[in-house]
């Protein structure tokens, strides 16, 4: 776990202040019943124990690039102003292992020149970019970051395997950050991030890397795909979503009372309940789309807050509480004052 996190009075240099956010759903809709066709399942057992009842795919052909693309167009429509000087673009499922798929994702946006790299926090990507796009910002790297989080994360799940078929999905989300106060809306709050890589097996795709590579055995047909050890998983996403929220509350002055709009990563609708339950948010204070979108990895959060800004259920002013938890295992908290944002 990070020790203590940094605290807002204090803070050096400008703050990352959100000023444009953007999301894309690839159009393909698979519904409980396409799964329950295919796989031991049923409609009433994946809705009563993860909340999803359909979910995005990306068709045959498409990648994360695509995606990333038009989730990151909209965000820039919705700032309007100058050009981003960085994009950073959290993702579990690159177009290729090699290289980044941050560039390419630039260059299809016309911005070809900027700094732009990939970060691998499995489904806390979008906090530990946050967290990365506020470094640029406040060292002076960058006035201007596009915060993207993309994943076809179908094309990583083993379709025999009903424990992860019936939650994962695909989608991106996409933030402008620009340098700004830390006492404005939209202005990133204090940020606490964390990890136990003791316990990497219970979430990992085992071959593709270099520990398989230079074992000089084979990958078996299945190794590549995506493998989840679920219900051990569940425990330690409650117990590290609670846990930092607490401390991201904490750090920005905040106690749990204050937070208006919890935004969870939307792993299982009961992990959502349970965490908002620990941290004593009323249910009709928690953002959800799970039931619609199902887990989107990297992209949950982001696409969350679109979504919930274009509904009209988060609105300018809210005091926001983010959090996320996925492989690695890696976890995140943070909290915004929503800004006046119009998403892309
Ligand atoms: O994204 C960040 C990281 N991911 C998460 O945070 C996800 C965490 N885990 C979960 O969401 C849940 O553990 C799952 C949804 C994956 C599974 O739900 P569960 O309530 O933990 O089920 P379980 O794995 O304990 O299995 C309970 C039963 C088992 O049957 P028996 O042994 O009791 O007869 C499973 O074989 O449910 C069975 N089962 C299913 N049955 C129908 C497991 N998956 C399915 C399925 N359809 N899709």
């Amino acid at each position: 776990m990070s020790g203590t996190p940094p605290g807002a009075p204090g803070r050096t240099g400008p703050a990352a202040v959100i000023t444009g956010i953007g999301s894309h759903l690839p159009p393909d809709v698979v519904t409980n019943e396409d799964l329950s066709a295919r796989l031991d399942t049923s409609d009433e057992w994946i809705r009563s124990r993860t909340g999803i009842a359909t979910r995005h795919m990306v068709s045959p052909g498409t990648a994360t690039s695509d995606l990333a693309a038009e989730a990151g167009a909209g965000a820039l429509d919705s700032a309007g102003g100058p050009r981003p000087d960085a994009l950073v673009l959290a993702t579990t499922t690159p177009d290729r292992p090699c290289p980044a798929t941050a560039p390419e994702v630039a260059a299809r946006l016309g911005l070809t020149g900027i700094a732009a790299f990939d970060i691998s926090a499995v489904c806390t990507g979008f906090l530990y970019g946050l967290a990365t796009a506020g470094g640029l910002i406040a060292s002076g790297v960058a006035e201007r970051v596009l915060l993207i989080a993309a994943d076809a994360f179908t094309t990583i799940i083993d379709p025999l395997d009903r424990g992860t078929s019936v939650i994962f999905a695909d989608g991106a989300g996409a933030m402008v950050l620009r340098a700004g106060a830390h006492d404005e809306p939209g202005a990133i709050g204090p940020t606490v991030l964390g990890s136990d890589g003791t316990l990497s097996d219970l979430i990992e795709v085992p071959a593709g890397g270099s520990r398989q590579r230079s074992s000089g055995i084979a990958a078996g047909p299945e190794d590549g795909w995506f493998r989840m050890r679920g219900r051990e998983t569940y425990r330690h996403a409650v117990d590290r979503m609670t846990t930092a929220s607490r401390q991201a509350v904490a750090a920005a002055g905040w106690t749990t009372e204050d937070v208006d709009r919890l935004a969870a990563h939307q792993a299982n609708a009961r992990i959502l309940s349970t965490v908002a339950q620990e941290l004593g948010i009323p249910a009709e204070r928690r953002l959800s789309n799970i039931e619609y979108v199902g887990n989107t990895g990297a992209a949950s959060v982001p696409l969350l807050l679109a979504h919930s800004a274009a509904e009209g259920f988060l609105l300018p002013g809210h005091r926001v509480l983010l959090t996320a938890f996925g492989g690695g295992l890696a976890w995140g908290a943070s909290t915004v004052v929503w800004p006046d944002v119009k998403p892309g």
